[in-house]
C-alpha cells in the first residue's frame, strides 16, 4: 500500500474531516476518500469517474496533457519501435522487460497454447454467418471458462499464470475463426514456426488449397498494432475487467466482460466507426459539411477517432499509427488511397477549427488504425476484434495485478438515487 503523504480538509455542516493524501510517481495527487461514508455520512458522485481513481496500479501511466504513454515506465513510441508485442506482452505482465532466455521462454509457453480445445469450434455454428464478430467473441472467450478447468482457480497463482499465457495465446486463434466463420472459409491451425503477428495473419487469409506467405512488412505493421492497443490504465473495458474479477470470477468469463464492454462504438468500436466515416465523406470536398455537423449541437453526430476522456494534446499512439499507415500503403503501392487522403485532410482541417482548438480534440489511436487493417485485408468488422486480441495482455495483467492486490474488494459504487420516496402498493383496481 502506498504511504501517506498529505491530508485533505473537508468541511460540510458541522463535519471537518480530514482525510489521508498520496502521492503517486507521477500524475496527480490522490485523495483517500474511503472512510468519508463512515466517518461523515456522505458519498462522492462522479459519473464517468473523471477524477477519481479506482485502483492502485503500477502497469500503465498516461499524462493527457503532455500525450504521453508508458508501459512500466518505457515510453510507447520506444516500444512500438524497438519491442515487440510478445516482449510487450511479458513487460506488462511481470513489470521488467525480459533477458534473452526469459523472452524465448515465453514465446515458446505461448506459442504451445494457441491451439483452442476442438470442441470449441462447434459453438462457432451455432452463430449466424452474419454475425459479428465481436458477438461470436464474446460468446466463445466466454466459453473457454468451460473448457480450461485447470486454470479456473484465481486464488492458485500457477492457475493464474497458465490463464494468462491462456488467453494471449488462444484469444487471436478465436479471432481469427471468428473471421474465417463469417467468409465461410475452414477454419485454420495455427502454425507455431511462425511469430505471433505473422501467426494471426496467417490463420485469417491463408486458406487450405495454397500456400501462403506471410508478407514480413505487414506483419511488423500488425504487431505494431497489437503494441500499441496492448493497455492503456483504467479505461471502460478494463475497469470491467477489474468489477467483473473483484467478485472472483474465473479470468474468462472477465476478458469475455472486458470484450463486450469494448465493442462499444465511443471506445473500442470507434476504430470500425472511425473507417467507415472516412469513407461515407468520400472526398475531401465533403470534409466541411461533416465538420460543421460534428459541432452542431443539435446533431448526434461525432467524429470518429476524435477525442480522448485522458489525452488533451495529442493520443501519442495515434502518430505512430499514422506514420504507419504512411508506410504500409507505399509499400503496397496504395499510397494514393482516397480514405488516407481524406483522413489526413479531415485531420488538418479539424485541428485549424476552433472548435476542436477550444475542446482539446485530437485523432486518437482509432483514426488511422483502420485505414492500415483495410489495407491488410481486413473487413472493418474486424477491426475491434484486433483491438480485443490486442488488449487481452493489458486485461489480464490487470486483473493479476488486482488479485495480488491486498486491498482487494468487491467493486461496489454507491449511487444519488432521485426516484420514488418510500410508498404503498396499490391494487390494481385503485390505480
Ligand atoms: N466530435 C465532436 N465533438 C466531440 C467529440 C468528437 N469526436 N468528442 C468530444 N466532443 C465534444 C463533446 O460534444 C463535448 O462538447 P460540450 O462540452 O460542448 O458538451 C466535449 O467535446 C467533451 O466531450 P465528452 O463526450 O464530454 O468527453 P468524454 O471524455 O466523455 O468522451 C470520447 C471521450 C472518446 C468518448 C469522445 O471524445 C468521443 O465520443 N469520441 C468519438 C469516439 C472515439 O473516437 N472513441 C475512441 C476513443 S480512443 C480508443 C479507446 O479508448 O477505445
Amino acid at each position: 500500500m502506498v504511504k501517506q503523504t498529505g491530508t485533505a480538509k473537508l468541511s460540510f455542516g458541522d463535519t471537518d474531516l480530514e482525510l489521508p493524501m498520496y502521492s503517486p510517481t507521477m500524475g496527480p495527487d490522490v485523495i483517500d476518500i474511503g472512510k468519508l461514508y463512515a466517518k461523515g455520512g456522505v458519498f462522492t458522485h462522479d459519473p464517468g469517474f473523471t477524477s477519481t481513481s479506482s485502483c492502485e496500479s503500477a502497469i500503465t501511466f498516461i499524462d493527457g496533457d503532455k500525450g504521453e504513454l508508458l508501459y512500466r515506465g518505457y515510453p510507447i513510441e520506444q516500444l512500438a519501435e524497438k519491442s515487440h508485442y510478445l516482449e510487450v506482452c511479458y513487460l506488462l505482465l511481470y513489470g521488467e522487460l525480459p533477458n534473452a532466455e526469459e523472452l524465448e521462454n515465453f514465446e515458446n509457453r505461448v506459442t504451445r497454447h494457441t491451439m483452442v480445445h476442438e470442441q470449441l469450434t462447434v459453438f462457432f455454428s451455432g452463430y449466424r454467418r452474419d454475425a459479428h464478430p465481436m458477438a461470436t467473441m464474446v460468446g466463445v472467450v466466454g466459453a473457454l471458462s468451460a473448457f480450461y478447468h485447470d486454470s479456473l482457480d484465481i486464488n492458485d497463482y500457477q492457475q493464474r499464470e497458465i490463464a494468462a499465457v491462456r488467453m494471449i495465446a488462444k484469444v487471436p486463434t478465436i479471432a481469427a475463426m471468428a473471421y474465417k466463420y463469417s467468409i465461410g472459409q475452414p477454419f485454420v491451425y495455427p502454425k507455431n514456426a511462425l511469430d505471433y503477428a505473422s501467426n494471426f495473419l496467417y490463420m485469417c487469409f491463408s486458406v487450405p488449397a495454397e500456400e501462403y506467405e506471410v508478407n514480413p512488412i505487414l506483419a511488423r505493421a500488425m504487431d505494431r498494432i497489437f503494441t500499441l492497443h496492448a493497455d492503456h490504465e483504467q479505461n471502460a473495458s478494463t475497469s470491467t475487467v477489474r468489477l467483473a474479477g473483484s467478485s472472483q470470477a474465473n479470468p474468462f468469463a472477465c476478458i469475455a466482460a472486458g470484450i463486450a464492454c469494448l465493442w462499444g462504438p465511443a471506445h473500442g468500436g470507434a476504430n470500425q466507426a472511425a473507417l467507415e466515416m472516412l469513407k461515407e465523406i468520400g472526398s475531401v470536398d465533403r470534409i466541411p459539411e461533416y465538420v460543421a455537423r460534428a459541432k452542431d449541437k443539435n446533431d448526434p453526430f461525432r467524429l470518429m477517432g476524435f477525442g480522448h476522456r485522458v489525452y488533451k494534446n495529442f493520443d501519442p499512439r495515434a502518430k505512430v499509427m499514422k506514420e504507419s499507415a504512411d508506410e504500409v500503403l507505399e509499400l503496397l503501392g496504395i499510397e494514393n488511397n482516397p480514405t488516407l487522403q481524406v483522413a489526413k485532410e479531415l485531420e488538418r482541417i479539424a485541428l485549424e477549427d476552433e472548435y476542436f482548438i477550444e475542446k482539446k480534440l485530437y485523432p486518437n489511436v482509432d483514426f488511422y488504425s483502420g485505414i492500415i487493417l483495410e489495407a491488410m485485408g481486413f473487413p472493418t468488422s474486424m477491426f475491434t476484434p484486433i483491438f480485443a486480441l490486442s488488449r487481452t495482455v493489458g486485461w489480464i495483467s490487470q486483473w493479476k495485478e488486482m488479485l495480488g492486490d491486498p486491498a482487494l474488494k468487491i467493486g461496489r459504487p454507491r449511487q444519488l438515487y432521485t426516484g420514488e420516496p418510500r410508498r404503498d402498493y396499490v391494487d390494481v383496481e385503485n390505480r
